[in-house]
């Protein structure tokens, strides 16, 4: 993707060498900041882990620009790619980059001073009491300006394009600062930008384009999240919160790292997505984790007028057939406010236009489209031609559709065209002078007369309408684009595929093989390790499968494994959890590499996945079948609570995931006896599958070890004998002798009743997995389970021979 690049390239365009030594992080009175690279030029953070000193872009190969403008600015200390954090005078650049000075004037101002000319390039302009001020680069990457006893301006109050971790996005009620973030112009020009994010004095976030345009709001503040972003809710993060504070003094927003190794990057990028990316040593790279619009085509105006935004090629935008692009230089710098503009003017209204046909101006059809903004609906033409002439007789029409809505017609610039590859696109016809339409693309329409087009379109101007952006979905950007929040406890992540093969190392540390594809290690950075799935069946269409992706990935609980993000280009289909460092509850129950879990731990897993399944079950919005409960699917994490993984799987792989579980059945391990028949399966199947794993979770050993088939013994099957032991009393024997008789038998008989209840042949006669939690947790009693039937099935015996023994 487009964006990508834009954040390498500008990595790309470094020129600061990182290591300094003894750098101080103060400027005082006399004692200032040059303009020269020597590495007294820049101030560093106390932690180091931000610098603050004059910059210049755009020495790269990567470009045929080189921008002469030098900037005061703050960035990552430690990373070598130099990403401007904040600058201070992007609207009055330095030419001379020896020139500049950064010092305290004598009214106690930070200033940047042109040591030529002795003249003020820059100044905080703060009411300063005192000129016995300094300006401290804090470890939070804030620039203040302060005497002993009062902050006099700080950078935090005048963000550009970055919100800081701690940094406040809102309003000073009683001084009316309003602290917002602003695009830059470009790649390399650091000049405020045409996107703007903000709140608004009422406390609801927008989205604006050239500092006017609505395109996009949060919703209000519910006490919890923004009303139009739900997915806020819940999930405190290990790695960052965020905090709404709205009372008569102030209104903002903030979001806090608790990591402080990481280093995470919230941005409103040059094309108007938030961006939040994180830096990787491994790889010296930015590697974007969240970013909204996921889709660049879906930024409002993101490739200017006389654009198609196609998301499938690289790069998106690309110049409507018949025009070419404005400006080069900025177009390759990511500014495309100029977009494109034609090759060929059109013919001159009145003037040019006559009744020969062949002189007027043609229509080129662009197809499979979502339709530009500011439509005007032209009720009174009811056919296409109609509307064809509707378009043709006024003299600013640019364009025409006729589709679902009737017609519609444009004026002026056609922006936010986009090349839907859904399904959903309508055909657009764009007026074009006639040499310009491609021969093949020409339409033929002369049917109806000029003089009677005239009159319908008069007729139609009376009735115009202004089109809705039906298409705009407003909301759910501000909020989420401002956490940087990296485990994705506001969302699901969308990840690049290069980023996941760079992450695993090409896919080269395997973690296991599951039912649906394999899993591999996966590192974000040295804090940071993934467990990414390549899926091997899921073949549905990319939208079903974000759709359902995100479903999967609001489901929350303790005991369920995070679904962090996804990836879904071309055929490949991703998804990334959380990883596990103690792998599953299969290696520590049934490998030597395993270790020997205590009965405590064991008496937790039971009920944490017990609870997780409940959650799945009832707890959320739609109900989850998880349908593969096994050990293999129960991860522990560094303190051993259990977490389920490969729910949702039926949502999120379609029709494949019947397939893919149709060829399982028949293994006896853990699927009920009505799966196995072919009947509908209910939640009912999860709990039988439960039941399986207890008894081994007690054995320590599998049901289905083959030992207990081999001779036609089945007297030996585990849950058989735990069925005939919870009679006969001697419970103690059915412990795992790895624990050496170290376990709590009241613990132990619940954990075999609820077994031999979850196992039970009908599903009428096993207990909700709610149940299960009562009864393990000991807050329900438990009746004598009776010997399920299929047990019988398996030793072909009488449940008396069973019980007598
Ligand atoms: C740089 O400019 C030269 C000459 O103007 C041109 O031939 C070349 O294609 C340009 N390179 C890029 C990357 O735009
Ligand atoms: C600060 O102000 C005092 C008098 O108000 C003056 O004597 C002194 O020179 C000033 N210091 C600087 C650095 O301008
Ligand atoms: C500076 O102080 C004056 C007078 O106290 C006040 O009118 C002005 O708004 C202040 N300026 C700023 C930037 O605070
Ligand atoms: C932004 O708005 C200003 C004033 O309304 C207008 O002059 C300018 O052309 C607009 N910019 C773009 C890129 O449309």
């Amino acid at each position: 993707m487009a964006l990508l690049h834009a954040i390498v390239l500008l990595g790309l365009l470094s020129q600061h060498a990182p290591s300094c030594s003894a750098a101080t992080d103060t400027v005082s009175p006399g004692n200032g900041l040059a303009g020269s690279s020597s590495s007294s030029s820049r101030l560093v953070s106390n932690n180091s882990k931000f610098a603050l000193g004059f910059f210049k872009m755009g020495d790269s190969k990567s470009f045929n620009y080189t921008n002469p403008y030098t900037y005061l600015g703050i960035w990552f200390h430690k990373v070598p790619k130099l990403t401007p954090l904040w600058s201070a005078n992007g609207e009055s650049p330095v030419i001379d980059p020896t020139s500049p000075e950064l010092s305290i004037a004598g009214d106690g101002n930070l200033v940047i001073l042109d040591q030529a000319t002795r003249s003020i390039i820059w100044s905080t302009h703060a009411n300063t009491t005192t000129n016995d001020t300094v300006a401290v680069l804090q470890n939070d990457g804030n620039l203040v300006l302060r005497s002993s006893s009062d902050i006099f301006w700080q950078s935090f109050d005048y963000p550009t394009d970055t919100f800081f971790a701690g940094a406040k996005i809102g309003w000073n009620k009683v001084t009316g600062l309003n602290r917002r973030l602003v695009s830059r112009k470009n790649l390399i020009d650091q000049a405020p930008g045409l996107y703007t994010a903000e709140l608004q004095r009422n406390g609801v976030g927008h989205l604006l384009w050239n500092s006017t345009v609505e395109i996009g709001n949060t919703g209000e503040w519910n006490g919890q999240y923004f009303s139009l972003a739900p997915e806020m809710i819940g999930n405190s993060d290990r790695l960052t919160s965020f905090d709404y504070v709205n009372n008569d003094k102030e209104v903002y927003f903030t979001w806090i790292l608790h990591n402080e190794t990481v280093i995470v990057l919230s941005q409103l990028d040059v094309s108007g997505q938030g961006v939040v990316s994180m830096w990787m040593d491994d790889s010296q790279d930015w590697v974007i984790i969240y970013r909204q619009p996921v889709l660049q085509c879906d930024v409002y105006a993101t490739c200017g007028p006389f654009t198609v935004c196609n998301e499938n090629q690289d790069p998106v935008c690309n110049c409507m057939e018949g025009f070419s692009i404005s400006s080069p230089r900025d177009w390759e710098l990511g500014d495309r406010r100029d977009g494109c503009t034609r090759n060929t003017p059109l013919l001159r209204c009145g003037i040019d236009g006559s009744s020969n046909t062949d002189l007027t101006d043609k229509f080129h059809s662009v197809q499979r489209v979502r339709l530009p903004n500011d439509a005007m609906k032209m009720k009174a033409a009811r056919s296409e031609d109609d509307c064809s002439q509707v378009c043709l007789v006024n003299c600013s029409c640019t364009a025409y559709s006729y589709g679902k809505g009737g017609c519609s017609v444009w004026h002026g610039k056609l922006t936010n065209v986009k090349l839907q590859s859904d399904g959903n696109g309508e055909m657009l016809y764009i007026r074009l002078a006639a040499t310009e339409v491609p021969r093949v693309e020409r339409k033929h329409r002369n049917a109806i007369g000029i003089g009677a087009a005239i009159g319908a379109s008069a007729a139609a101007l009376g009735l115009m309408i202004l089109g809705l952006l039906v298409w705009w979905r407003k909301g759910k950007w501000f909020a989420r684009t401002q956490l940087g929040d990296v485990q994705g406890g506001i969302g699901v992540l969308t990840f690049r595929y290069v980023d996941l093969e760079r992450a695993t190392k090409k896919f080269s540390e395997k973690l296991g093989g599951g039912s649906f594809g394999s899993v591999f290690k996966g590192y974000l950075s040295d804090s940071f390790t993934l467990a990414v799935k390549r899926l091997d069946g899921a073949r549905q269409g990319e939208k079903q499968f974000r759709a359902e992706v995100s479903s999967v990935g609001i489901i929350r609980h303790i005991n369920l494994v995070k679904l962090v993000g996804f990836c879904c280009e071309a055929d490949q289909r991703l998804l990334v959890y959380e990883y596990m460092p103690n792998h599953s509850l299969e290696v520590h129950l049934f490998k030597a590499s395993g270790t020997v879990l205590n009965w405590n731990l064991r008496f937790q897993i039971a009920i944490g996945v017990a609870r997780g399944l409940a959650y799945l079950h009832t707890g959320c919005r739609d109900c989850i079948i998880h349908c593969d409960i096994k050990p293999e699917n129960i991860l522990l994490d560094e303190s051993f609570v259990p977490k389920i993984a490969d729910f949702g799987m039926a949502k999120i792989l379609g029709r494949e995931f019947s397939h893919a579980m149709t060829t399982m059945r028949g293994t006896i391990g853990y699927l009920a006896p009505e799966w196995i028949s072919g009947a509908p399966v209910t939640s009912k199947v999860d709990v039988y599958s439960y039941g399986m794993v207890l008894f081994e979770i007690v054995s320590g050993s599998r049901n289905s070890s083959q030992e207990y088939f081999e001779d036609g013994d089945y007297s030996a099957f585990f849950p058989m004998q735990v069925a005939r032991k919870l009679l006969s009393g001697d419970i103690g024997s059915l412990v795992d002798a790895d624990l050496h008789g170290k376990a709590n038998l009241d613990e132990v008989e619940r954990v075999c009743k609820v077994a031999c209840w979850c196992i039970q042949d009908s599903e009428f006669d096993r207990p909700t997995m709610t149940k299960v939690v009562q009864f393990l947790e000991g807050l329900s009693e438990l009746d004598m389970p009776p010997v399920p039937r299929l047990l019988k099935a398996i030793t072909g015996g009488s449940p008396e021979s069973l019980t007598s023994v």
